[in-house]
């Protein structure tokens, strides 16, 4: 099956989680949603990233984004492993529901399978992969990290931040290299100066370039 990538609608799967089983659609409702891998429970980079995701739990609740994990070891595992977790990460409460794969059928239909991982018997295990999809169902970015190199959280909740920030000016907006939230935007190439003019009364400041183009023009919004 070709990867999934940017647009693509997430594959309306029913899936059995820690907190019940359910529709990923239904899941979604009108949420953003980060469905993540990890290659397996009990080991030690996925116990600190699955307790890293709880510890930022709220934040990302407060920004309307449901968080989803999943692996391929079973749901009894699972509720194994959180015990683990929470007492490796303060206490904060693993509140997302974690997906039990052990038929390894949803990494292939959601391409999560690492080719270079395998299991004690020979079996593929999932990638990092993580995929922010939103309200509309559809994935909006994806990360691909490897067994071997832990997601940087802060860096997830930045890109969620620009995510949202481009979708509430209808992608006429974007965010430049190495931005943080409260930081200001570039106009995207689309907008005009005069319609620049009319969504920013604030002002926007563009850079002079020796080519004399007027593309990099900067708002705080
Ligand atoms: C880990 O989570 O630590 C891990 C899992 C699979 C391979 C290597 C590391």
């Amino acid at each position: 099956m070709p990867g999934l990538t940017i647009g693509d609608i997430i594959p309306n799967l029913e899936v059995e989680t820690t907190k019940g089983k359910f529709k990923i659609h239904d899941f979604i409702g009108e949420n953003w949603i980060l469905l993540f891998s990890h290659p397996g429970d009990f080991t030690p980079v996925c116990t600190t990233e699955l307790g890293m995701m709880a510890k930022y739990s709220k934040q990302f609740i407060e920004k309307g984004v449901k968080l989803l994990g999943l692996s391929c070891d079973d749901l009894t595992s699972h509720m194994e492993w959180i015990k683990d977790i929470e007492s490796n990460n303060g206490g904060h409460k693993v509140d997302y529901p974690i997906i039990g794969d052990s038929k390894r059928e949803i990494i292939k239909q959601l391409n999560m399978v690492d080719p270079d991982e395998k299991d004690g018997k020979g079996n593929n295990m999932p990638s990092r992969a993580l995929h922010i999809i939103g309200p509309d169902k559809k994935i909006k970015l994806s990360f691909l990290y490897p067994a071997t190199t832990g997601r940087n959280m802060d860096e997830v909740l930045r890109v969620v931040e620009s995510l949202q920030k481009a979708r509430k000016y209808n992608n006429k907006v974007a965010t430049p290299v190495n931005w943080n939230p409260g930081e200001k935007v570039v106009i995207a190439p689309s907008v005009t100066d005069e319609d620049a003019r009319k969504m920013f009364p604030q002002g926007f400041q563009t850079v002079d370039l020796p080519s004399n183009k007027k593309y990099l023009r900067y708002a705080q919004v």
